[in-house]
């Protein structure tokens, strides 16, 4: 192709002005109020995305999102682990892709936090370090130690040098503007005695040498050395202060949710509550905020820590695990993030004068030099709502909320009062359908292949062994499994053998999980669960005259990911009996195992394009259901539309799953307790822990598991299913995550940001309105409103009433503006309701529509 010369000519100047504007360096710094960039104060919103737990193709539009919500910054860990596969192996392609992670942030014009680590703990498999180091001889995790620090240090400087390489750093002109080393490690660094403080010295000193021009961040780490930051990691931390006056207040982890681990509930966190906590910090002199996690994302292939973290990262972050803003939690943060910006410079500018407006109530004022003032209103009472007077005006703080005053006159936020945007999502199930292979016309019928492996020695074993060896120091977690197999006569005198008694088949196992089988039949299973993790498997098990042949799969799901010396905690069987016998118990324990590292199919890599024919599939349109140790291969269309998808394994036991070759990962529809503590609705007010707001009692923790739409080719997409225990693959669907409904409910005396004023009692001037705003997804516009109430109405999105105050006609002005538009605005204006209805009752406008 002949490039015309103007083209050449606009091409250079491109270039030019994209390398000048690359160049730019900027000088981060910091003093005790904030970080310093080229001389500028910065009140900074951070939102952690962490890159391998979403694919290359959601990367522009997760950042956009974050952007869009109001973020500054992205935070990310990086993964040490996904990233030196053994001794000097590095790995940067797909989703560990960090240079191009880092250069879409930069192309989004906000920064980038590196947390380097490269501990991490980060609910990720073994913390973030590569299993291959723990078998490094003389190596400690964590501690002074030669072999630690030299492989540490040698992988920091392989980051620093990659980032340096691409002039990544603010001082270089790229976006990282601060870095992270080590990890939460103040918890722990008592646990490792003098060689705790000498390690975490160390590591500062180490990350100072590698000369990055921007500061270095310790979190959870009181005694980080000068110049390095502490920061705080809670879900408030507006009571942290740093370790020296020169050093800013950053809250490095803000968690506006928590994961989940097989079996465990479903815990949420309100809206209200984050957006107090968040209020809160820059109200007592906070400068830097991230959210940990802004989007959780996907624990892909064997990525979870654990034991038992699911593989659904999800963590009720402000975007859903799908890429989707999370409603209201996105919207309202949101429109917290506004009123605080419109504060900037005058909580960047100034000391507060902290005044008390009651027992429980107060307000800190910052006003700067050219006078203007911005004010907090805090009413941290936990149950009752507050009414304070303020600069002669009065307030009303609903409880545990703060009111935000950028003109320290009238409230453009308060935290309490969710303004924005609900909505209900579905996940709209479908049949798998194929068009590539149709043994008939009808697509539904699909043409399964089945391989079942052998239970026990599915080839010759690795190694025998008298007893048992630890799990983890066997596969070397190249593989969650581990077979041991071993053979048990029984003498056809056994009373057994004519009483019809059952034996029963005692295992005890340090974890994670066993499925015992006896001459190639299931027998049973056990795990331990969310905080135990070693457990004990009793099952009845029927053994014939004779050779008898026992074969344990053990399992891990996901190794530990901190706590002190954590990787020297080991996994799998220790104890081994069979109880019946006339002779009573048979301890097994110390018998002959043979030992085989993972399953065959895994090992063959038959879920791989490359390895597919290893085997000898069976072809039918039937495939066996609640079949152990089953391969399942498939080859499907992708689901239709557009909208992300998730994988639905509800009548599925338990195993792994691939798609084109793809690892979406473990499935586990575990169901967590019936007796635990659920909650029907969440009351945000009073200090938040994991398990507050709980839901999900008694049903799977995790049924749905996400495959990227890029995963998916336009027909003959592969899907292979590994299950373990038996389910019934004919059931698995594919489910697209739409919203089906989209809500708000606004009141009269709430309100939203870039509305001039309400609640403000006693105000003369309170002549701005309140308006209700609805946005279709993308492509989509309102087709059908579904209810709209302008008076009392209550309830929630999906089963909202009209109170006994309603507007006869509250749908057809709605309908009028509303209707056919992918977005609108309705205003609570005389124009559009009137005045005078249901004097002495504060009206709201409740409105639930359908997007089409
Ligand atoms: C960076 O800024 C600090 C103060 O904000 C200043 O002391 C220092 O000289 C600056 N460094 C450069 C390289 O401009
Ligand atoms: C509040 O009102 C008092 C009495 O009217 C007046 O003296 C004072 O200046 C007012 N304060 C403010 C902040 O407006
Ligand atoms: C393990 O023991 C079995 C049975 O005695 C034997 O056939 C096999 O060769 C042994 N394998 C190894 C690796 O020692
Ligand atoms: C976990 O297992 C322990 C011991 O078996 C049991 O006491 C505990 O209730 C279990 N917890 C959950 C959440 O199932
Ligand atoms: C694993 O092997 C190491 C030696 O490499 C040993 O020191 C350690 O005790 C073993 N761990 C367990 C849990 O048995
Ligand atoms: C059957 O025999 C076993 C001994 O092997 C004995 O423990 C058990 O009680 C007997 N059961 C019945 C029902 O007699
Ligand atoms: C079974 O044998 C093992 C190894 O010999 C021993 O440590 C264990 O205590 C025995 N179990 C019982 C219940 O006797
Ligand atoms: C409702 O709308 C109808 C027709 O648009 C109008 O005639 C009627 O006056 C309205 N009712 C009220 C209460 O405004």
């Amino acid at each position: 192709m002949k490039l015309s010369s103007l083209s050449i000519v606009t091409t250079i100047m491109l270039l030019i002005s994209l390398q000048s504007k690359m160049a730019i360096a900027a000088n981060v710094t910091y003093d005790r109020r904030s970080l310093i960039i080229d001389g500028q104060r910065k009140l900074l919103i951070s939102a952690s995305i962490h890159y391998p737990r979403s694919v290359p193709s959601m990367w522009p539009g997760l950042v956009q999102l974050a952007k869009e919500g109001g973020a500054d910054v992205i935070e990310s860990y990086v993964f040490w682990n996904g990233h030196e596969l053994s001794p000097d192996n590095y790995y940067f392609e797909e989703r560990y892709d960090l240079v191009k992670f880092v250069k879409i942030v930069q192309q989004a014009g906000m920064y980038m936090i590196l947390r380097i680590g490269p501990f991490v703990a980060a609910e990720w498999n073994y913390g973030g370090i590569p299993v291959w180091l723990h078998y490094v001889p003389g190596t400690v995790f964590r501690t002074d130690n030669a072999p630690f620090k030299h492989y540490m240090q040698k992988f920091t400087t392989y980051i620093v040098s990659l980032m340096k390489q691409e002039n990544l750093f603010a001082s270089q002109g790229g976006p990282i503007i601060l870095s992270q080393i080590e990890n939460e490690y103040g918890y722990y660094e008592q646990a490792y005695g003098d060689g705790g403080k000498a390690y975490a010295m160390w590591a500062a000193r180490m990350a100072l040498s590698q000369n990055i021009g921007v500061p270095w961040i310790m979190c959870q780490q009181d005694d980080a050395p000068d110049p390095v930051i502490n920061t705080c990691n809670s879900f408030y931390c507006d009571q942290f202060t740093p370790n020296s006056p020169n050093k800013p207040k950053i809250w490095t982890e803000n968690w506006p949710g928590w994961f989940k681990t097989f079996g465990s509930r479903s815990p949420h966190r309100p809206a209200e509550d984050v957006a107090f906590a968040v209020a809160r910090f820059f109200q007592k002199g906070g400068s830097v905020q991230n959210y940990y996690m802004y989007h959780g994302g996907t624990n892909f292939g064997r990525t979870a820590g654990g034991p038992f973290i699911t593989t659904s990262y999800d963590y009720d972050a402000p975007i859903d695990e799908y890429g989707l803003a999370r409603p209201p939690k996105w919207g309202h943060l949101k429109e917290l993030h506004g009123a605080i910006k419109l504060c900037e410079h005058a909580l960047l500018n100034s000391n507060p004068t902290l005044l008390s407006l009651g027992p429980l109530q107060e307000v800190d004022v910052y006003t700067d030099s050219s006078g203007a003032c911005a004010a907090f209103i805090a009413n941290v009472d936990d149950k009752s709502d507050a009414v304070v007077e303020f600069r002669n005006m009065t307030y009303h703080l609903p409880a545990w909320s703060v009111s935000i005053l950028p003109d320290c006159r009238n409230v453009v936020f308060n935290t309490g009062n969710v303004g924005t945007q609900t909505s209900i999502v579905e996940m709209v199930a479908e049949d798998l359908r194929s068009s590539a292979v149709p043994p008939n016309e009808d697509l539904k019928v699909l043409q399964w292949e089945v391989y079942v492996e052998k239970a026990g020695l599915w080839a010759e074993a690795d190694f025998n062994n008298t007893g048992f060896v630890d799990h983890i120091n066997t596969t070397k977690d190249t593989t969650d499994y581990l077979w041991h197999t071993t053979s048990l006569y029984v003498d056809e005198k056994e009373a057994f053998l004519r009483n019809g008694s059952k034996l029963i088949l005692s295992v005890e196992s340090k974890g994670h999980a066993l499925h015992a089988f006896v001459n190639q039949k299931f027998q049973g299973s056990a795990s331990g669960n969310g905080s135990v993790f070693s457990f004990k498997l009793e099952t009845p098990i029927s053994l014939k005259a004779g050779m008898n042949e026992i074969a344990l799969l053990s399992m891990t799901v996901g190794l530990q990911t901190a706590g002190p010396h954590y990787e020297w905690l080991g996994a799998g069987v220790t104890s081994v009996e069979v109880q019946g016998f006339s002779s009573g118990t048979v301890n097994l324990s110390a018998s002959t195992w043979m030992y085989k590292i993972g399953v065959q199919g895994e090992h063959l890599s038959i879920y791989k394009a490359d390895g597919l024919n290893r085997v000898n599939w069976l072809s039918t349109i039937n495939p066996p259901k609640k079949q152990p140790l089953t391969w399942y291969k498939v080859v499907v269309d992708p689901p239709s539309g557009n909208e992300p998808v998730g994988l639905d394994m509800i009548q599925m036991g338990k195993g792994l799953a691939w798609l084109n070759g793809e690892e979406i990962g473990r499935y586990w529809p575990r169901k967590s307790s019936n007796f635990e503590k659920c909650v029907d609705k969440c009351d945000y007010r009073g200090k938040f822990y994991p398990d507050k707001c709980d839901t999900g009692c008694g049903e799977p923790t995790q049924r749905w598991y996400h495959i990227p739409r890029s995963w998916f080719k336009p027909i003959g997409n592969v899907l292979v299913i590994f299950e373990e225990i038996g389910g019934d693959p004919t059931q698995i669907r594919f489910s697209r995550r739409k919203t089906s409904r989209i809500c708000t409910l606004v009141s009269e005396d709430h309100p939203s940001v870039g509305v001039k004023s309400w609640g403000v009692a006693s105000s003369k001037d309170n002549n701005a309105e309140v308006t209700a705003r609805l946005s279709c997804p993308d492509n989509s516009h309102i087709s059908t409103i579904t209810f709209a109430s302008f008076g009392n109405p209550f309830g929630s999105c999906g089963s909202y009433s009209k109170g006994h105050c309603h507007y006869p006609n509250s749908s057809s002005v709605v309908e009028k503006i509303c209707l056919s538009k992918d977005q609108c605005t309705v205003q609570l204006s005389e124009e559009n309701f009137p005045k005078g209805l249901c004097p002495g009752t504060v009206r709201r406008l409740a409105v639930e529509a359908v997007c089409g």
